[in-house]
């Protein structure tokens, strides 16, 4: 395995340190402001020359303009093989074309040693993603679902660029409903001890009928708000029943867990409740929190609603409890960013959460600096008729539901497709249930994450199955093609990585290079700023890039064939990360 040296961005900028290092001493470490260029005649820039042209030219005569002094950064770049050529245009923007020869040689480097050497480096060591977090005995919406999938596609990013993440569902398993549904629990299955949870059955159905009773019958609802003061005070029967309740419901999210390949912790709000009056004694004492009301609330500046900390009734509320794993994420686990990943709706408990915890000096003031918290909000998912989406068989969308209807759609257009190819024969039915629900549930996860999370997106199982345009199916088969096209030269593909080489003449090989060679720094962009939709839209770039040049080169048969097949094989490798990001299971056979 070779060394992670970071992207090549990163490379680049070292070799600009250096130089700024030596032209301009005096001037400190100056950071090198490398991007990928917009010009066609140039691979990358560096921008640095205006802003150090204005900080010098009071000092020093050498320089006439921003231009002399891009020149001198050209001019003092350390030797090195990435770069091919450099020229200065304007107002001192160095321009850099990258070896071909080098770019070739990296991409057969990352063939040989594994695409874990284009990792990119990140400044985090540790991180919390917050994500999934369903609440017990409420359905788990596709909100949730949006949580599930842009927060494993998130962790999965991080993991890859060498952060410990610590992926926390949060779940909400805690508060006053429990005294109801224990309530009903104990009126419904008197031996609720011995009875199996299939008797129990629906948790939503019970969550609602239990939610009947309590607004219907005074004493029941005494007797609910009577069992929630013995469930807080420890009471092992009350405790027992609250145990009984999660439980259900943990199997019931774990099977969605389990079909969309996605692994969380629980650390469930309960989790947290033994810190809850340590850290308010805390932030008592550091002088934020006041009394309002009969509350207890800590104010934040422009807002004009405190964040009530202790409800009026001396209870813990959501903001307790988020103020705990907050002091426990950063003090006990050492957590150096906290990501949080629900509905754009929760943007102001968030923003009130952070103001706190920086008052409280847990967070420091400039919100660039580690430890550093972000909520990552997300739209609406909407049906067709543009409202809030929903499926024929219940108000609320049922998530195995959702993904059996994926499953099923994307096996039967399958088995059409291969029919009409006459390949149905040659796949077993293991293969076809696999890739149907490869493809189906990369449909969805696809169709979610492609776009900006910000915004609301709608839900439509024609979109997301179709196989032209940008969906997941036209990227597995993209892929799957590509596999194809190796396996039928007949050639072994390890043997070409060793012996082989990879060189890049044609313009479309050079572009197709170019883009392999970018991945590194598009991962680290969409970590930076928390969008896998970053990721989709270099992977789909890359399956076009990619047809250009099959269209314009010949591989199989051709003078150039090794090198194009190493091409080829780099592309499905890279691809094959992309989907692994996104938590898709490539296919390889269509
Ligand atoms: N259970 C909450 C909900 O369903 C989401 C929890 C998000 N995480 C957190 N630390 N507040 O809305």
């Amino acid at each position: 395995m070779g060394d992670v040296i970071g992207s090549v961005k990163q490379q680049i900028s070292r070799l600009f340190e250096v130089s700024l290092k030596t032209t301009f001493p005096d001037e400190g470490n100056t950071e090198p402001m490398v991007a990928m260029s917009t010009q066609k005649f140039a691979d990358y820039q560096c921008n640095n020359a205006m802003s150090l042209f204005s900080k010098i030219k009071g000092k020093s005569t050498d320089y006439r303009n921003p231009n002399s002094v891009g020149q001198a950064i050209a001019r003092n770049l350390p030797p090195s093989d990435i770069i091919e050529s450099t020229s200065v245009a304007g107002p001192g923007f160095v321009n850099v074309v990258l070896s071909s020869t080098w770019v070739a040689q990296y991409i057969q480097s990352m063939l040989l040693n594994g695409i874990e050497t284009w990792a990119p480096l990140l400044s985090v060591k540790r991180a919390v993603v917050d994500f999934s977090s369903p609440n017990i005995a409420k359905e788990m919406h596709v909100g949730h679902l949006r949580s599930t999938i842009i927060g494993d596609t998130l962790a999965r990013m991080l993991e890859f660029s060498k952060v410990d993440v610590l992926r926390r569902n949060h779940v909400g398993d805690w508060g006053t409903q429990f005294g109801m549904l224990i309530e009903y629990l104990f009126e419904m299955f008197p031996n609720w001890e011995d009875v199996g949870e299939q008797a129990i059955g629906d948790l939503q159905e019970f969550y609602k009928a239990s939610k009947k009773r309590f607004d219907d019958d005074p004493s029941f609802k005494e007797r609910a708000q009577l069992a929630v003061v013995q469930l807080q005070g420890g009471d092992m029967k009350y405790r027992n029943a609250w145990k009984k309740i999660c439980e259900i419901s943990r199997k019931e999210f774990d099977l969605v867990y389990k079909r969309l390949g996605v692994y969380l912790e629980e650390k469930g709000e309960s989790f947290y409740n033994p810190y809850i009056p340590g850290v308010l004694e805390e932030l008592t004492q550091k002088g934020l929190v006041e009394e309002s009301e009969g509350a207890r609330v800590i104010f934040i500046e422009g807002q004009s609603i405190p964040l009530i900390v202790v409800k009026k009734d001396g209870g813990f509320n959501y903001a307790s409890t988020d103020l705990a794993a907050l002091w426990y994420r950063l003090n006990e686990e050492k957590a150096e960013w906290i990501i949080y990943v629900t509905d754009a709706g929760q943007q102001l408990h968030f923003s009130m959460l952070f103001s706190a915890a920086r008052k409280a000096g847990w967070l420091p003031e400039n919100s660039n600096l580690y430890p550093k918290a972000n909520h990552v909000g997300f739209g609406l998912v909407l049906g067709s008729d543009g409202k809030r989406f929903r499926t024929r068989s219940s108000e609320v969308v049922r998530l195995a539901e959702l993904l059996d209807e994926a499953k099923d759609r994307s096996k039967a257009e399958l088995r059409t497709r291969l029919e009409d190819s006459g390949k149905l024969a040659e796949w077993t039915d293991e293969e076809l249930e696999e890739t149907a629900e490869a493809v189906g549930y990369g449909a969805v996860k696809y169709a979610d994450l492609k776009n900006n999370r910000s915004t609301n997106y709608t839900f439509s199982f024609e979109q997301m199955l179709n196989d032209k345009g940008n969906t997941a199916v036209y990227l597995l088969y993209a892929h799957a093609r590509i596999c194809s096209i190796i396996r039928k030269s007949g050639k072994d593909i390890k043997e070409l990585m060793k012996n082989g080489t990879v060189v890049l003449a044609h313009p479309d090989e050079r572009i197709l290079g170019l883009h392999l060679i970018h991945f590194a720094e598009m991962v680290e962009e969409a970590c930076i700023n928390l969008l896998p939709n970053v990721i989709c839209e270099y992977l789909y770039n890359l399956s076009e890039i990619f047809t250009r040049f099959y269209t314009n080169c010949k591989v199989v048969g051709s003078a150039e064939e090794t090198s194009r097949l190493l091409l080829c094989e780099a592309t499905a490798v890279v691809m094959r990360k992309c989907f692994h990001l996104l938590g898709i299971k490539p296919v390889y056979k269509i």
